[in-house]
């Protein structure tokens, strides 16, 4: 039976976060520079999109660029910002004929201007599709972004706007890059790398994280079935019982 036929339909993640990881190590084994790894880690990017929008499956994250990556070389940063550039450029179409709407988290602002252009630009086009949402990780890391809700909830309560009784988990979530985006259900991380990288520390308190020796320029639709089928046979027990949970009665 094909791994497609062995999922099950009513029990799909709503949202599917992905750690794309392995790039330069899939270049290295072919004797070639790193930012060749990151070009065929594009069409990695087609195949999860495919086999999201197969299984209707409605919340996509992909981490793109983290705020440390700003560190590795300058060479491999500029490349991979002309890279990303090309990527939006050449896929917007597409990914608007396929009702994909288009959302960025992160600090964008420090992105190359012809970058921040581009996506802006893209973002806007599909801001009314609602087929499937990508929500693409750049210059993103989760201690920034909860510092940031921090100060910003701060602002809020020095123009007098909040009272420190109304801070509950779901008035912080408010303040993060995600607050219009349910929690990642699955997260998968390729390269058999076993960490998060800074990645959505807050949104994947219940995550069930799945992790895959496959280098991300070779992830493909099989890969991506294959961890919703791992996936679907986790229980999710958000700190019940499994008899709880079988009997929702008690
Ligand atoms: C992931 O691949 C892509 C980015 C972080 C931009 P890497 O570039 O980290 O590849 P490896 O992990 O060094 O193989
Ligand atoms: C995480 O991968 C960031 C992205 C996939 C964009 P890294 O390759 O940067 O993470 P580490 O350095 O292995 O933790
Ligand atoms: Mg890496």
């Amino acid at each position: 039976m094909d791994l497609k036929e062995q999922i099950d339909n009513n029990r799909l993640p709503k949202h599917v976060a992905l750690i794309m990881d392995g790039n330069g190590r899939w270049a290295e084994q072919r004797g070639k520079e790193r930012i060749f790894g990151h070009e065929n880690g594009v069409k990695a990017v087609r195949n999860t999109l495919e086999a999201a929008g197969e299984l209707k499956i409605p919340y996509i994250t992909i981490y793109a660029f983290s705020t440390e990556n700003w560190s590795r070389p300058k060479k491999e940063v500029d490349t991979l910002m002309e890279l990303l550039v090309n990527a939006i450029r050449n896929e917007t179409q597409k990914l608007h004929k396929n009702g994909i709407r288009l959302h960025a988290i992160g600090n964008i602002e420090t992105l190359p201007e012809k970058c921040l252009k581009e996506l802006k630009e893209a973002i806007d086009l599909t801001k009314n599709n609602d087929k499937l949402n990508l929500i693409v990780a750049l210059s993103y890391s989760a201690r920034w972004e909860i510092v940031n809700a921090v100060k910003r909830i701060v602002k809020d309560f020095e123009k007098g706007k909040k009272q420190v009784d109304s801070i509950n988990e779901a008035f912080f979530s408010q303040y993060l890059n995600t607050s219009n985006f349910p929690d990642p259900d699955l997260l998968i991380r390729t390269s058999g790398e076993l960490r998060i990288s800074n990645f959505l520390l807050w949104q994947i308190a219940y995550s069930e994280l799945y992790f895959t020796p496959v280098l991300w320029p070779d992830f493909n639709k099989e890969h991506f079935f294959q961890a919703i089928i791992d996936y679907q046979k986790r229980e999710r027990r958000f700190g019940k019982t499994s008899d709880y949970l079988l009997n929702k009665n008690n």
